[in-house]
């Protein structure tokens, strides 16, 4: 392994005033002076916190990085930065992705440190920390934490987000009980973890590992097991191995393997969110991906997984049913074999060597699909000059083409409101309009978007509606939900214009969101619309309404996209 040309030779390697400085403060922790012999230092970024459940774990498996680290002969060092836990985080989780990238891209082109072991978990902080180190592009390894063990209640399985979604509706139609439904929260999150469907953690993790950044076979393993573990040190290893290889970020991060993330999702009838945080990637990477090529890619692949919340299996069944690596072996002649993972192989010869479906209940086969096309597809309009995206296999075959008269709500909470009014003006067949909770206009873009349903229509029975709003939704959500709409409300964009009564079409398989009303109406109603007065903001609030991108584009901040690089010309002392 060549050391002399480690970047962390123009910190450790100095022989004057700041050598001495770099090393002597270091050995303040007591580490023996071998640490500064050039083998390759190896930064873990840490997104552990106890605000964050779903990484609450994630000092543990640092440690099990670092065994691999020492082992193969490189200099550990772990950091935190910030963390972002869905459940807890207000207004929205979304709304900091974009500062953890901040975060994670300056610690590490400041320290030194060669390459990279990204600790991840909960939503956002995969991502989040893939877009920084992208930013800085030195060899990049994603270790997740993994996801809980399943759920359980009465005997039933029960999976993260989707269980509350329904018992919340449950107890709304008068079908559940306050004390059932109080008991199902500890039964719900019993171990370490990230949410166990396939969520938008699940799918990000599963993501990560299709586009090559973490090693085959290690996105599903539940938290708890020891496999989990015994991964990352096998991680800790490999990381020194790549700083030798020279193998960043860039080499594994192509566009040939954003595809292969793409398929992958479609066939894992992955979280909606995993679109923009794809975008996002790119954007940092230089990568031509837009929107449309998502749905492109996805038309063709097979929906495999039968995981929840649009299936019916957990995190934990998938595992053992052979993971992602026994998914994409069911697709090798849809995935580009010019891409590589951090193993330094192609993703194809890694998928096809080892991996086999071991329950076809879990994971179908190719010749038994869920359905065809069924991933996250992208519908344009009037409605949304720019896209809008919904989760096929979520939505309900009596919806999947409709036609509907709009019921308008200007922001989240005087829609949760009303749906407890008995009075509420709604039918099954009418489309729920949400506006002003996009990137800007909320301000992050809150998971939202799926509203539950109105309270009076819950008693009646109704189970899904078409609701189209500029939020996300989470990933565990299900239902004929259109997200995403581009331009958002707040910048102005058609779902401003909508007015309660408009007539609304919606068609997903012509992937169209029509907004009946003339171009003449629309135009002076557009004479007519005011922006709503910017709220008072100071701080990251106000950097972020001001910089960031439509959906369309990723969310990422204007002067974010793109990278800097590793280099740092100026010295600190
Ligand atoms: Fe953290 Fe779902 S809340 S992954
Ligand atoms: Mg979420």
């Amino acid at each position: 392994m060549s050391t002399d040309g480690n970047r962390s030779r123009q910190w450790f390697g100095e022989t004057g005033r700041s050598g001495f400085i770099h090393r002597s403060w270091m050995r303040s922790q007591g580490f023996t002076e071998e640490v500064f012999d050039g083998r390759p230092v190896i930064g873990i970024s840490n997104t552990f916190s106890e605000f964050t459940p779903c990484n609450a774990h994630l000092r543990q498996v640092a440690e099990a990085v670092k065994r691999g680290v020492w082992q193969a002969g490189g200099f550990p060092v772990e950091f935190p930065v910030m963390s972002l836990g869905e459940t807890l985080l207000r207004p929205t989780a979304m709304l900091f992705r974009n500062l953890l990238s901040m975060d994670v891209e300056e610690s590490l082109r400041g320290n030194p440190v060669d390459a990279t072991v990204l600790l991840t978990g909960c939503d956002k902080t995969t991502p989040g920390s893939i877009m920084g180190a992208a930013s800085v592009d030195l060899p990049t390894l994603v270790v997740t934490g993994g996801p809980m063990l399943n759920g359980k209640f009465r005997g039933c399985d029960i999976g993260s987000g989707t269980a509350v979604w329904q018992f919340t509706q449950d107890v709304n139609a008068g079908r559940m009980s306050h004390a059932d439904y109080t008991a199902a929260e500890a039964g719900m999150s019993r171990s370490n973890g990230h949410c166990m469907t396939m969520g938008t953690a699940s799918t990000m993790a599963c993501l990560t590992e299709a586009m090559g950044l973490a090693l085959p076979g290690s996105a599903a393993i539940p938290a708890v097991d020891s496999r989990r573990y015994a991964t990352a040190q096998r991680a800790g290893q490999r990381i020194v191995e790549m700083v030798g290889e020279d193998l960043r970020i860039s080499r594994v991060v192509t566009g040939a393997a954003l595809r292969n993330a793409v398929i992958a999702n479609a066939a894992l009838g992955g979280s909606t969110n995993a679109v923009i945080h794809l975008l996002a990637i790119a954007g940092r990477l230089g990568l031509p991906l837009r929107l449309e090529d998502l749905d492109a890619w996805s038309r063709e692949v097979p929906w495999l997984a039968d995981l929840q919340p649009s299936g019916r299996f957990l995190m934990e069944d998938f595992y053992y049913a052979g993971g992602l690596p026994a998914v994409l072996a069911e697709l090798t002649d849809l995935l580009d074999d010019r891409a590589i993972t951090v193993t330094g192989d192609s993703l194809l010869s890694t998928v096809t060597s080892a991996a086999r479906v071991a329950d076809t209940e879990v994971i179908r086969t190719r010749e038994k699909p869920l359905g065809l096309g069924a991933g996250t597809a992208v519908l344009h309009g009037n409605l949304a000059p720019d896209g809008a995206v919904v989760k096929q296999s979520a939505v309900s075959a009596r919806l999947a083409r409709h036609r509907g008269r709009a019921r308008v709500f200007t922001s989240i909470e005087e829609y949760d409101s009303a749906a407890e009014d008995p009075e509420l003006d709604v039918d099954a067949d009418t489309v729920l309009v949400l506006q002003n909770a996009g990137p800007r206009g909320y301000p992050g873009m809150p998971e939202v978007g799926n509203l539950t349903i109105p309270r009076k229509l819950a008693e009646q029975g109704v189970e899904d509606m078409v609701r189209i709003s500029d939020a996300r939704m989470s990933g565990t959500a299900y239902g004929t939900v259109v997200l995403h709409v581009c331009p958002e409300a707040a910048v102005g964009g058609p779902l401003a214009l909508v007015r309660t009564g408009d007539w609304i079409e919606l068609d997903v398989e012509a992937r169209r969101l029509h907004l009946d009303v003339t171009d003449e109406e629309l135009a002076r109603r557009r004479d007519e619309w005011e922006p709503a007065p910017a709220r008072e903001q100071r701080g990251w609030a106000q950097l972020y309404t001001d910089h960031v991108l439509q959906a369309d584009q990723g969310c990422d901040l204007d002067f974010l996209v793109g990278a800097s690089g590793s280099t740092v010309a100026r010295q600190s002392h």
